[in-house]
């Protein structure tokens, strides 16, 4: 591996013990000789070990690489959209994107909700193919996605290339994140956490508080299970708590606890009736859905409780 490599990658960490990484042919060792490959330039730093995969199909595995590696499609030309994004458009973007599986004409990528950026490090955990990684690059941070499954982190890389976004990009689960303490001006994460299960949250909050710089804060969004729609999808499913990937839901109170673990918590709203679409992509969606938008936005300007709202951001501190 040439020195290049080695120096973009400084931030990585052994994600077993946390210890400094030397390169050895293409893979990156630690002093315990835990040992991880670069595949065509992508560090792949999940783990095998007593904690099951969050999302089983789609991580990454040696078949899973394999699979990927013989498949990968060429990049798209100019102003064209990777087919990879609609492929994706359910799992990433919900149910109000579904009909633009069928194609897509510019790629659906949100406004960043923070405040603009001057080369602050930035950790966006289940980056997918990158949709929040390129809104933060955009706004002026140095980001690092992070995404188990090595579909995904192939697609992340080919589109940044392609959209000529300064983005790195890493295979890794957010409950083993592969970076020394305090390495994060800013941990940010959107869709993910919702489905996990309530203890590999707390797993995460715990490693995001430790990759977090001290005064290093944290964004990440949850649904509320207080809020209007959550209590209906709830109801559906008979107040099950949810198991596999689907989504959990949580009570502003459990959620101040656990986030509180970090440091100073505070929640805001990200949206009512609704769990994902973004103002950004009014144009993309049927009139219908437009509609739900627009309600939602009225009802935070009109600072509508955001105990009430179906999907809240948790602002976490680090202390000092
Ligand atoms: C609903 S998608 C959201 C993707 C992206 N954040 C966005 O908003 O477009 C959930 C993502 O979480 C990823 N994921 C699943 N388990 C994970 C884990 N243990 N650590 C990090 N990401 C995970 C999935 O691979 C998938 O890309
Ligand atoms: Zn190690």
């Amino acid at each position: 591996m040439t020195q290049a490599a080695v120096e973009v990658w400084r931030e990585l960490a052994c994600p077993r013990d946390r210890s400094a990484l030397e390169p050895r042919g293409e893979a990156l060792v630690c002093a315990e000789g835990h040992e991880y490959p670069f595949v065509d330039g992508i560090p792949v730093m999940v783990v095998d070990d007593e904690l099951a995969p969050t999302q089983p199909g789609y991580w990454s595995s040696p078949e899973q690489v394999e699979r990927v590696r013989e498949a990968e499609p060429p990049p798209v030309e100019g102003e064209a959209v990777d087919p990879y994004v609609a492929e994706l458009i359910l799992g990433t973007h919900g149910n109000l994107y579904k009909h633009l599986s069928a194609g897509l004409s510019r790629y659906p990528i949100p406004d960043f909700p923070l405040p603009r950026g001057d080369g602050e490090l930035l950790l966006d955990i289940g980056c997918n193919w990158g949709r929040w990684t390129i809104a933060a690059a955009r706004r002026g941070y140095r980001p690092i996605g992070i995404d188990p499954s090595f579909e995904a982190i192939v697609a992340a890389r080919r589109i940044a290339r392609q959209l000529k976004v300064d983005a790195r990009y890493v295979v890794a689960d957010a409950r083993r994140l592969p970076f020394a303490d305090e390495t994060f001006d800013v941990v940010f994460s959107y869709g993910v956490l919702q489905h996990f299960s309530k203890a590999d949250v707390g797993i995460s909050v715990d490693d995001v508080r430790r990759v977090l710089k001290r005064d290093g804060y944290s964004w990440v969004q949850m649904p509320n299970s207080l809020g209007a729609l959550n209590v209906v999808r709830l109801a559906q499913r008979r107040f099950r708590e949810g198991d596999a990937f689907e989504v959990r839901y949580w009570k502003p109170s459990e959620l101040r606890r656990v986030f509180g673990r970090i440091g100073p918590t505070e929640l805001s709203t990200d949206g009512f009736f609704t769990l994902n679409p973004q103002k950004r992509d009014l144009d993309l969606l049927p009139r219908r859905f437009r509609a739900v938008v627009h309600v939602s936005e009225a009802l935070k300007r009109a600072h509508a409780p955001t105990t009430l709202a179906d999907s809240v951001n948790i602002r976490s501190t680090r202390h000092r």
